[in-house]
């Protein structure tokens, strides 16, 4: 691509400038799901508490939204907590609770600056209530901008999706407003937490393991699958654009020839 010069001044790297010099500007993924994963590891082998490693993790986060604006992408969707975090010890997840609130209440001029859209998809009930304000506050200040949608997924487990979307059509046939026949592919994604939004078209896992642990099961029927080995925080723009460009290596055929 022809980067502008915006481009050239947030990828400031001769190896990201060389990369993106490669990239084609047209066949960019629209949607980008990522699964941050390796915190932990990342502070262990420093030999600091595990929530050292999600505080650095914040950084990779910050990296990929600007990224992502720079790059003119749609969508971007972060696995940031699963409904099966909750088995960690209880020092960890009250600590990822409070760093959310930290990062959102600091974060949310940046993203109002940046035209970001935030977005939740996951079970919300469940989190303390100051965690919930903050996700709801930063919803509802950024629900105006039209530049990139950050979509946070929180207290997210596909299968739990999938669960909720059964009952709430069951129940709709129940009560005889839709009937067996209506079901099809694209009812029940309109059914799921992530009703319209793009399926993604490139997921994203860091940190060696090469397995989806519940994120977007019905969405990544056809999505790109990017594995690394780099840990989540030392995941940054450089490495997006080397993921990019493995992106724009598949051919796409979604059961075609
Ligand atoms: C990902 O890093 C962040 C969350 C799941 C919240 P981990 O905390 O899973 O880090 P590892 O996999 O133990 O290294
Ligand atoms: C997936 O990572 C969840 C998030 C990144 C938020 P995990 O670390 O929880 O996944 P497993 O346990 O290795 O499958
Ligand atoms: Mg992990």
């Amino acid at each position: 691509m022809n980067p502008t010069a915006s481009q050239l001044e947030w990828f400031e790297s001769d190896h990201a400038r060389a990369r993106l010099e490669a990239l084609d500007a047209q066949s960019l993924p629209q949607h980008i799901a990522i699964i941050m994963d390796g915190n932990g590891r990342w502070a262990r082998a420093k030999g600091k508490p595990r929530l050292f490693g999600h505080k650095a993790g914040v950084k990779s986060v910050r990296e990929m939204i600007a990224s992502c604006v720079e790059l003119g992408t749609g969508y971007l969707t972060i696995y940031s907590f699963s409904s099966e975090n909750w088995t960690r010890p209880e020092e960890e997840v009250s600590g990822i609770m409070k760093l959310f609130v930290e990062v959102l209440s600091r974060e949310v001029v940046n993203l109002n600056k940046q035209n970001v859209r935030v977005k939740l998809i996951g079970d919300l009930d469940d989190l303390p209530q100051s965690t919930r304000e903050a996700f709801d506050n930063c919803v509802a200040s950024t629900a105006e901008n039209t530049g990139l949608t950050l979509v946070v997924a929180l207290n997210y487990g596909a299968r739990q999706d999938l669960v909720h979307a059964t009952e709430a059509i069951a129940a709709d046939i129940k009560a005889g407003s839709l009937t067996p026949e209506d079901i099809t592919a694209q009812l029940i994604s309109d059914r799921l937490s992530t009703a319209g939004i793009p399926d993604p078209d490139f997921l994203i896992r860091t940190s060696g393991e090469t397995r989806l642990s519940n994120f977007l099961l019905y969405e990544t029927a056809y999505t790109e699958l990017y594995f690394t080995d780099i840990l989540w925080p030392d995941f940054g723009r450089d490495q997006l654009l080397d993921a990019l460009l493995s992106f724009q290596t598949r051919d796409r055929r979604y059961g075609g020839l």
